[in-house]
């Protein structure tokens, strides 16, 4: 049985802008990707999946959260994307393979603890060809440290669907995460399901993460604003888009 937050996963962010995601690594990684075999880390439920489908020749995609994968799974059968390869292995498991271009979106490098960060890195590097591109978008860990996300409750609906989440996010600077504990209240046809999530996203300073790539054999990182796309990032960029070149 999948768990709540993934079965309602797509009314909670029933407001993200999926195309503006798609838009702005189309521009990111700056060309044609009709002929391209492209990778996708941490696909949730598939939302960017089905779009990117549509745009490349093949796409791998990877989600290893079981309820997240059956979610995609079934969007992508129902989206009839026969081009999609869907593994919920780590990538650290899968075979070589010489990809064209990776990207993973909505801070998919924040759900990665410290200890894997140079595994998985050094597994994309591994897995792309010279000259292929990296696009992803995260929080800057700077950034996150002085300012960190704060209570907040958001309400939304959806259809006949609405959705009310309390967020309580927990800094632990010195471990750098941010423990993000939701109440969340879904009411649909008159009944109302309650459930929580406990999510720990690990922060990266853009400094630590860009050293990091170039080590595993990337180049030209570059990061832009996510907020005020395609600007550049800044010193008050929260929220960044980073590209990366496997040299
Ligand atoms: C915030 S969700 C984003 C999902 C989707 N891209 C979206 O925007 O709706 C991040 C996803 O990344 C997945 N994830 C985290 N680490 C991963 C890894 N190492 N490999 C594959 N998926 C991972 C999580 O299970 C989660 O579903």
């Amino acid at each position: 049985m999948v768990r709540p937050f993934a079965r309602h996963y797509d009314s909670i962010y029933s407001d993200k802008d999926y195309e503006s995601d798609i838009a702005a690594l189309t521009k990111m990684c700056g060309e044609d990707l009709a002929a391209r075999h492209v990778i996708e880390i941490g696909a949730g439920t598939g939302n960017h999946t089905v779009r990117l489908a549509r745009l490349v020749r093949k796409l791998v995609s990877i989600e290893i959260d079981a309820d997240f994968a059956e979610m995609a799974q079934l969007k992508v059968q129902d989206a009839a994307c026969t081009n999609v390869d869907f593994q919920t292995v780590p990538l650290e498991e899968l075979p070589p393979f010489d990809f064209d271009g990776a990207a993973a979106f909505f801070n998919v490098l924040n759900y990665i603890a410290p200890e894997r960060r140079q595994s998985l890195i050094e597994a994309l590097a591994a897995r792309l060809k010279p000259g292929s591109w990296f696009v992803t978008d995260l929080w800057n860990g700077e950034l996150v440290l002085l300012d960190p996300p704060r209570p907040e409750t958001r309400e939304k609906k959806c259809g006949m669907t609405s959705v009310r989440q309390e967020i309580t996010p927990v800094l632990d600077a010195l471990a750098g995460t941010v423990r993000l504990s939701y109440n969340i209240e879904v009411e649909q046809k008159g009944s109302i399901e309650r459930f929580t999530e406990e999510l720990t996203m690990h922060v990266w300073r853009l400094s630590e993460l860009t050293s990091m790539m170039k080590q595993a054999g990337f180049s030209d990182i570059e990061f832009r604003d996510r907020r005020d796309f395609p600007a550049a990032a800044n010193e008050g960029s929260w929220h960044v888009w980073m590209r990366a070149t496997r040299r």
